[in-house]
């Protein structure tokens, strides 16, 4: 068994990262794609050169040639234009669309065998797009979503409560934009409810419960805090990282149960539509959904959230994708 091989289709500020990042941790040959002449394998040269310092020795390939995708065991998208100050995810949905169609037909012409793993906004529409043009299997087109939603909700918690991030734990599902849902009943320190934690260190259940509602709408905005910030792009570091999570228990078949983006058939009452649930991840892309019961609040909230995704995929089918 050879290594795998990685391709990155967009070698912007993710996708670099991305391919810094795989190297790093030797998760395979990368391929980094782009239209950009030149810009992906100046990239790619910039990061092998570091080899000998950082101790790695898989191969990277800058292109602007989509054959050289071919074979992949792994494809990450991040192709599409990242949001500015003011916008929404779902005002990217025209541009990215288009982007997103060649993308798809080329990856479903150089790479059929892969599993995919979509980063591109607005995310949930994005998934849903590749899965249609591509034809593949539902389990291996996969969105990146919940696991990045689900550490920034973790990293305000560990924040307020003054604890590691390591021992928290806190789950994001629903769609990737503001209705997205923070399951705060089963966030918790080491099995111990934040609430909990929360109500000890106030000793008022009203102002916990504020506390925490102001960390759950921080979280939903988290993206657009970020964009905010930067003034010129998106969020890159994290939506790396957050790939990393799910490509890594790909390559290692960890079977990690992670709030990934996937394709609902039937599970929590969703049939046909690409949300954000926890899902096993192993070498076959998602196996397996995880159902779990919700109470009312949140079960209202994530039909709220997909109420949403359904709104922009039908926006998408009317500008006719
Ligand atoms: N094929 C391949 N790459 C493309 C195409 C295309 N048709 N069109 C644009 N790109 C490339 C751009 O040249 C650019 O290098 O996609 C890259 C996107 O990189 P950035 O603009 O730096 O954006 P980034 O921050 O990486 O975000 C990428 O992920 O989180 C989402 O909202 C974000 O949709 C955005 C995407």
């Amino acid at each position: 068994m050879g290594r795998k091989k990685i391709s990155i289709i967009g070698g912007g500020q993710i996708g670099g990262v991305l391919a810094q990042l795989i190297a790093l941790r030797q998760l395979g040959d990368v391929v980094l794609f782009d239209i950009v002449e030149d810009m992906p394998q100046g990239k790619t040269l910039d990061i092998v050169e570091a080899s000998r310092i950082d101790g790695f020795d898989v191969s990277l390939k800058g292109t602007n040639d989509y054959k050289d995708i071919n074979g992949s065991d792994i494809v990450i998208v991040t192709a599409g234009l990242p949001r500015k100050p003011g916008m929404s995810r779902d005002d990217l949905l025209t541009t990215n669309a288009k982007i997103m169609q060649t993308v798809a037909e080329n990856v479903k012409k150089h790479a059929a065998n892969s599993i995919a793993i979509i980063i591109s906004n607005p995310l949930d529409a994005m998934v849903t797009l590749f899965k249609k043009i591509t034809g593949f299997p539902a389990g291996k087109v996969i969105g990146q979503a919940g696991v990045l939603d689900s550490s920034r909700f973790a990293t305000f918690i560990a924040w307020e409560l003054g604890v590691s991030v390591k021992d928290v734990n806190a789950m994001v599902l629903g769609g990737h934009g503001d209705t997205m849902v923070p399951i705060v009943r089963y966030a918790n320190v080491n099995g111990i409810p934040a609430m909990e934690l929360l109500e000890k260190k106030y000793k008022d259940k009203e102002k916990a419960s504020e506390v925490m509602n102001a960390m759950v709408e921080r979280t939903k905005m988290a993206g657009g805090e970020v964009v905010k910030l930067l003034k010129t792009g998106s969020a890159f570091y994290s939506p790396a990282s957050a790939s990393i999570a799910m490509v890594e228990a790909i390559v290692y078949d960890e079977k990690r149960m992670l709030p990934v983006c996937a394709y609902l058939n039937g599970e929590f009452g969703v049939k046909g539509y690409y949300v954000g649930v926890p899902a096993v991840l192993g070498a076959a892309g998602v196996e397996k959904i995880i159902e779990f019961d919700l109470i009312a609040e949140e079960k209202a909230l994530l039909d709220n959230s997909v109420t949403a995704v359904k709104g922009l995929v039908v926006d998408m089918e009317r500008l006719g994708f």
